[in-house]
């Protein structure tokens, strides 16, 4: 092959089968929107952007590719009757300059593009969301920090939880967890994520980010909403048995005060929980802001999900914790029953393995989900843990009602004693207090784990104030 005669008629042909590989090029990257998922963040349109750069190049090469394949069949094609061999040749020096050179350059070109946008959707944002995200087989949570002032009621420290007031003494933050993901348009966030056990791998399609759980550090994944909206969150990361159903969804919601509707229920559920450990327990693995319903089955809750098979089921647990489980650990059956969520590989259940991780779930939250588990019982003899300890440790003054009212009615008001009685049944001192309503009294007691004692004045639902006399907790050595 002689060297490249450039004379205008190939110039012209060259400009012409460019114009077509472009166009073409454009043409092919138009029709991918269509098999994309919808555009719902910020960073979906920068992705989306420089997707569309690579198909334009990558669409252009293809045609380029293609026709040169189809026009040297057409073109150089054996004439009848010509057996001859074809034309031996080997190297051509601008040839091979020209091929090497123009992907080096689209190859450098894409990868400055490609580190523009990565950085930019990596770098922190002003007023971002924090949220915290834990994986673990097969089950996502979310963890929010949401402040008291979300509610729209005021709060007494000093009668919620003693965990909750823990949980505020650092941040003055309540932990919200839910196993959906919750923001809102225009708020950029940054999750925190860690697994429990393997790799995972969030995906939200819409949203255009992935990002891996690696076990033993913390990663980051960022994003800013623009569309409201519900979209599916994914694990993009082989984990196991069910790791196809480790799926979640992220609920984008219209602005800051529909995203506060939302939280504000979920903060109220955390402060005020139910004093009933049972109920409690339940509440909270129906939740399934743990992982247990994606390898345990349990029929009582067949209605939240609980149809996991890899561990053992946990229908009729409490029979076998008073039973086989005690006479194999030598336990209490509550005390099995703790252990088996505080501890996984402390026992294993016959014919299980090592596969259930430390989920670092609170002691209030596995006292009551030992509590609930307890009522699992087919001979009718369930478990039952020391309510009393719970009551002091992990559940509050629970108010039924908005006390914000009651307690401006009840300084306005004229004042009240507290009958002693309250007192001496509660079996602790009472502070002297005042309340503010004339009739209709109802001394009530709460034991509560306070130094000071407080009365809350509550408006009950017909409107008569009830009064909760809060008594002194008996101090030690009393
Ligand atoms: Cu987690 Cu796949």
């Amino acid at each position: 092959m002689n060297s490249l005669n450039l004379n205008a008629r190939t110039i012209f042909t060259l400009v012409i089968v460019a114009i077509v590989l472009i166009a073409g090029g454009f043409l092919l990257a138009g029709f991918t929107p269509l098999i994309f998922p919808v555009q719902a963040s910020a960073e979906s349109q920068q992705i989306d952007e420089l997707f569309r750069i690579m198909l334009v190049i990558g669409g252009a090469i293809f045609l380029l590719v293609q026709g040169l394949l189809v026009f040297s069949v057409w073109r150089f094609r054996a004439k009848p009757g010509d057996n001859s061999d074809g034309i031996h040749m080997h190297g051509n020096t601008t040839l091979e300059i020209i091929w090497t050179v123009i992907p080096a350059v689209i190859v450098l070109v894409l990868t400055i593009l490609s580190w523009q946008v990565f950085s930019s959707i990596q770098a922190p944002k002003d007023d971002e969301m924090l949220v915290r995200s834990v994986g673990a087989r097969f089950n996502w949570a979310f963890n929010y920090a949401a402040p008291l002032s979300v509610i729209s009621q005021t709060v007494d420290v000093s009668t919620l939880p003693q965990a909750v007031q823990d949980d505020l003494a650092d941040d003055e933050m309540i932990t919200v967890s839910a196993p959906e993901l919750h923001t809102y348009v225009g708020r950029p966030v940054v999750i925190e994520m860690e697994p429990r056990d393997v790799i995972h791998s969030f995906w939200v399609p819409a949203f255009r980010v992935k990002q891996d759980l690696i076990p033993g550090r913390i990663t980051t994944v960022r994003f800013t909403p623009t569309v409201a909206g519900t979209y599916p969150i994914k694990c993009a990361e082989l984990c196991g048995a069910n790791h196809g159903a480790m799926i979640s969804q992220v609920i984008v919601h219209e602005d800051e005060a529909a995203y506060n509707a939302w939280l504000a229920p979920e903060v109220e559920g955390v402060i005020f929980p139910s004093a009933d450990p049972v109920e409690r327990g339940r509440d909270i693995l129906a939740s399934n802001i743990y992982p247990c319903y994606t390898c345990h089955v349990l029929t009582d809750l067949a209605a939240f999900n609980w149809n996991g098979n890899v561990g053992p089921a946990l229908n009729g647990i409490a029979d076998r914790a008073a039973t086989s489980r005690a006479a194999a650990t030598g336990q209490l059956p509550a005390d099995y029953l703790y252990q088996s969520i505080d501890d996984p590989h402390a026992y294993l259940a016959p014919g299980y393995g090592a596969l259930m991780p430390d989920l670092g779930i609170g002691d209030c939250d596995i006292r009551a989900m030992v509590a609930y588990l307890g009522t699992q019982t087919a001979a009718g003899n369930p478990v039952v843990i020391d309510t009393e300890a719970y009551a002091a440790e992990c559940a509050g003054a629970a108010p039924e009602t908005d006390f914000t009212e009651a307690t401006a009615e009840a300084t306005a008001d004229a004042e009240a004693t507290v009958d002693p009685e309250a007192t001496l049944e509660a079996g602790g001192p009472l502070a002297e207090a005042t309340v503010g309503a004339q009739s209709g009294l109802e001394i009530t007691e709460e034991p509560l784990n306070t130094d000071t004692p407080t009365l809350e004045v509550t408006a009950a639902e017909t409107a008569i104030p009830t009064v909760i006399a809060t008594p002194l907790p008996p101090t030690a050595g009393a």
